[in-house]
């Protein structure tokens, strides 16, 4: 039977991934380890809590100790990686906690799977899940392909990098079985309001000026949450062993259109006058060494597995101000930090 460890499955696409997981493979063990930072909040996965297959352990990749319990009392088969400082922002003001879990935390984890599966090492899979950021930033109209050599240009993206290197290694030195995919920019339920669509919706909710960094020409290629989670469920199941696999949306926007939609469909949703929310529009101070364009060509997934998005972004973005409409309790509770007793009050009685 396998016993899955996925790490960081309280975060916004973690927890995407473990409720898929769970639902979709009860004869697999789900054991969610996440360190419960400030971007991980039980609340994300009260639909899945009570199922038999599932377990929560709270402890940081850093802890090997810790890990090595774990991996010995739930007989951990594989592992899907996703525990990470994920947001560029906080790695500009501070880049020694990025490298802590997203360097040092990979390795570590890296190495307890290592010694846990040092008899049949062929027969687990270490899966590490990395962004698109690790290509650096596109200036003409090309894209990243699997083989774009690194050019990480912000801490999170170096970091990442750095993390995807030591996969890699780990792969051809002590021949464990991994597999890597690098994905480009997520939206949808669960996303924690420092991003940009999140925090905007929370913000036209809330009528707060809406940041735009620079003159908002940034482009991002956006891909909605659950067809990543589904993406991840191809790549564990079909991937090659040793292999990388780009995944995207062929979708790509500029950061100022972007907010202009939401502004559009919100003052529709909220019934309020056209042109309203744009009003909130403010353009800051740019982004420290911004990367200009992300934009990822996801052939090979399609072609070799067989994955392709599901949702058209009209439909994953109508989806996504919904369900923050409909649970404003859950935005209520990441903004005043209510979340955080989560654990305390489910898990310690
Ligand atoms: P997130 O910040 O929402 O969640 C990260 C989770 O990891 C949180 O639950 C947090 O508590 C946990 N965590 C952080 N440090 C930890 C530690 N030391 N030990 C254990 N748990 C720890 O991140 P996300 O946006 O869901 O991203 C998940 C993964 O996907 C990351 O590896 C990220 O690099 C990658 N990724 C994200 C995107 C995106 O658009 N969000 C795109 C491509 C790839
Ligand atoms: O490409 C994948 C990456 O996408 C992931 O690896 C990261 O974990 C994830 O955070 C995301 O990184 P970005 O930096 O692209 O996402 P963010 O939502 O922070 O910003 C999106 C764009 O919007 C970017 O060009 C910066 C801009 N922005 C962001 C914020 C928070 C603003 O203009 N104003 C803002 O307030």
């Amino acid at each position: 039977m396998k016993s899955i460890l996925i790490t960081g499955g309280a975060g916004f696409i973690g927890s995407h991934v473990v409720s898929l997981f769970v639902e979709k493979y009860p004869e697999y063990k789900i054991v969610n380890l996440d360190a419960l930072t400030y971007a991980g909040n039980l609340e994300n996965l009260k639909e899945v809590e009570g199922a038999s297959n599932y377990h929560f352990e709270k402890a940081d990749i850093q802890d090997s100790e810790t890990l090595k319990k774990i991996f010995q009392e739930h007989g951990i088969t594989d592992v899907i990686h996703l525990a990470a400082e994920s947001h560029v922002d906080r790695s500009i003001s501070d880049p020694l906690a990025f490298v802590a879990t997203n360097v040092m935390g990979t390795v570590n984890l890296l190495n307890v799977s290592k010694e846990a599966w040092s008899d049949n090492l062929n027969e687990h899979l270490f899966y590490h899940v990395s962004t698109d950021e690790v290509y650096g930033s596109l200036h003409d109209d090309s894209f990243f392909l699997e083989t774009t050599p690194y050019d990480p240009q912000s801490p999170y993206s170096a970091s990442k990098a750095s993390s995807d290197h030591f996969v890699r290694a780990y792969a051809n030195t002590y021949k464990m079985r991994t597999v890597i995919s690098n994905c480009s920019n997520n939206y949808g339920p669960n996303h924690f309001p420092e991003k940009l669509i999140p925090l905007c919706i929370n913000n036209i909710r809330n009528n707060k000026p809406l940041p735009i960094y620079g003159k908002g020409e940034n482009v991002r290629d956006w891909l909605f949450v659950k067809d990543h989670a589904r993406a991840i469920d191809t790549v564990f199941h079909k991937g090659k062993s040793g292999d990388t696999y780009n995944i995207g949306g062929f979708n790509e926007w500029k950061n100022i259109d972007i907010v202009r939609l939401l502004c559009q469909k919100m003052d529709e949703k909220l019934g309020r006058e056209k042109g309203t929310s744009e009003k909130l529009i403010t353009f800051v101070k740019d982004r420290a060494g911004h990367d200009l364009r992300y934009a990822i060509d996801a052939t090979k997934i399609k072609e070799e597995l067989d994955w392709e998005p599901s949702l058209q972004f009209e439909e994953g973005i109508e989806i996504t101000i919904d369900w923050y409409l409909n649970n404003q309790d859950w935005l209520d509770h990441v903004t005043s930090g209510e979340y955080q007793s989560y654990y305390e009050e489910h898990y310690q009685s």
